[in-house]
């Protein structure tokens, strides 16, 4: 196996190591309604995902996450994979419907039990949990009031991450608030392909601040019975985004699209402010009167890192908004379109390959952001088309080579300048992979869903040497 892994990074077009900088933490992340299954056991309420892939049409094949990777069942087995891998770090999800079922009032003992074993089996055996306090499972009881359209889901998200925090902060060092606010909020309330499924405009607008309002107030909360050690940062995903032409409608349409998928993130978690188009752009469908004194300066406490989840870089041009009236538009009708590129290679969700626009995205980051804090990629991945072949192996070159051309991509961005700490790969295993299903698989472990088997790819290895090699460079540069 060494041998192949050996040619497969030759084969990449650059021999030799990946030259990471000394400390940098290599991981791999889930989250917990993709792997956990076990929906209803052990007091467990449940959650908009419940609900929506439960509704017919909503999830390619009718998936669910019912049942999932049975990691509620077979943590043991995973962490043992895990701790094989050589990982520093698991990045993984607390589900707050496992955990405090309604949404509010008291925590469900049970559903901590199953966070204690799991980050006591992490720790047992070296592996740094970095948690994620809400990666897109809201309890339904609290989407049946509103969800994050109302300002009240974000007191109940820090009164949530509290209760975590009370409960795992002797354990856990690294704290996520939100993963991906952007997909919580555009994809779940304004196009709907993710749960609730709600396909709103002000709704959606007002669902991201909350979700916002909601990640300052948790940092606040944790902050307030702060460990030592402890780090508190949020997770986004972003993307490089340029203009298809050089005409000034394309220019324009890919300014708009800079401001959704990142500046309306981005510029009030560090800089405190909503970005002028942002206002502009959604003055026909909101007032922003969500936005209240103080939200700005609560959402902008300083964090100890920022997550970045990378994918694919986006191309845009201007393109016809599917409503013509202004205020009858969901946020995400910004007459614009992505631009496929001639001949550019594409996974199989259909995702654009482009290492070079993670280096483009973070010294983006770095230059517009004077305070901008160290940056841990919490997510970056491939999804292909894995089969197991007649000798059980599963043999996924194309998934080692987006590895190894994303953390190069890393690598270049240190040297130009931008603090980087770390490296989380999606995923560890096959999951859930939200709308699309079982269908899309982005593990380094594959998984047979009939028989719950367990079967490390090759990229497994490559990322196994890989760790290794950086833990010797550690040890030697001590
Ligand atoms: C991200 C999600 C993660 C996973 C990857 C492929 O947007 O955070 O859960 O589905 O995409």
């Amino acid at each position: 196996m060494a041998q192949r892994v050996f040619e497969l990074t030759e084969a990449s077009g650059r021999s030799g190591g990946i030259e990471l900088p000394r400390g940098f933490e290599l991981g791999v992340a889930t989250a917990s309604y993709q792997i956990e299954g076990a929906v209803d056991e052990a007091g467990r309420g449940p959650s908009i995902w419940d609900t929506f892939s439960h509704t017919s049409g909503r999830v390619v094949g009718g998936d669910t996450g019912d049942v999932a990777c049975d990691h509620y069942h077979r943590y043991a087995q995973d962490v043992a994979l895990m701790a094989d891998l050589g990982v520093d770090s698991y990045r993984l999800s607390v589900a707050w419907p496992r955990t405090q079922p309604l949404g509010r009032g008291a925590a469900n003992p049970q559903g901590l039990a199953f966070y204690d074993r799991l980050v006591d089996a992490l720790l047992e055996q070296g592996i740094a949990p970095a948690l994620t306090l809400y990666h897109w499972d809201l309890p339904q009881a609290l989407e049946d009031v509103g969800g994050w359209r109302s300002r009240d889901t974000a007191q109940r998200f820090a009164e949530y991450a509290a209760l975590v925090h009370d409960h795992l902060g002797d354990r856990v060092q690294r704290w996520i608030t939100l993963n991906e606010p952007w997909c919580s909020s555009i994809l779940g309330y304004a196009n709907g392909r993710h749960a609730p499924g709600a396909k709103e405009g002000e709704g959606a607008l007002a669902a991201a601040h909350h979700l916002l309002l909601g990640h300052g107030l948790a940092v606040a909360a944790l902050r307030a019975d702060a460990r030592e050690g402890q780090q508190v940062g949020i997770t986004l995903n972003l993307q490089p985004v340029t203009a298809a032409t050089t005409a000034a409608a394309d220019i324009e349409a890919s300014e708009r699209s800079l401001m959704q998928s990142n500046l309306l993130f981005t510029d009030p978690v560090l800089a405190g402010r909503y970005p002028e188009l942002a206002r502009q752009t959604y003055a026909g469908l909101t007032d922003f009167g969500f936005l209240h004194d103080g939200d700005l300066a609560t959402i902008a406490a300083p964090l100890d890192f920022l997550g970045v989840n990378y994918y694919f870089p986006s191309r845009v041009r201007e393109a016809p908004y599917r409503q013509a009236d202004p205020a009858l538009r969901t946020a995400d009708d910004l007459g614009t379109a992505d631009v496929p590129q001639p001949g550019e290679e594409l996974t199989a969700m259909g995702w654009p390959v482009e290492p070079a626009g993670l280096t483009r995205l973070l010294v983006w980051l770095r230059d517009t952001y004077p305070t901008l804090p160290p940056i841990y990629i919490t997510e970056n991945g491939r999804a292909c088309d894995d089969v197991v072949d007649a000798g059980g192996r599963v043999d996924d070159p194309d998934r080692v080579r987006y590895l190894d051309g994303h953390l190069r991509a890393v690598v270049d961005a240190v040297e130009a300048g931008v603090e980087v700490r770390g490296y989380y790969c999606w995923s560890l295993m096959d999951n859930f992979e939200w709308a699309e299903g079982y269908g899309k698989r982005f593990g380094l472990v594959h998984i047979d869903y009939a028989t719950q088997r367990r079967t490390p790819k090759t990229s497994f290895a490559w990322f196994r040497r890989l760790i290794a090699d950086q833990h010797g460079r550690n040890e030697r540069d001590g």
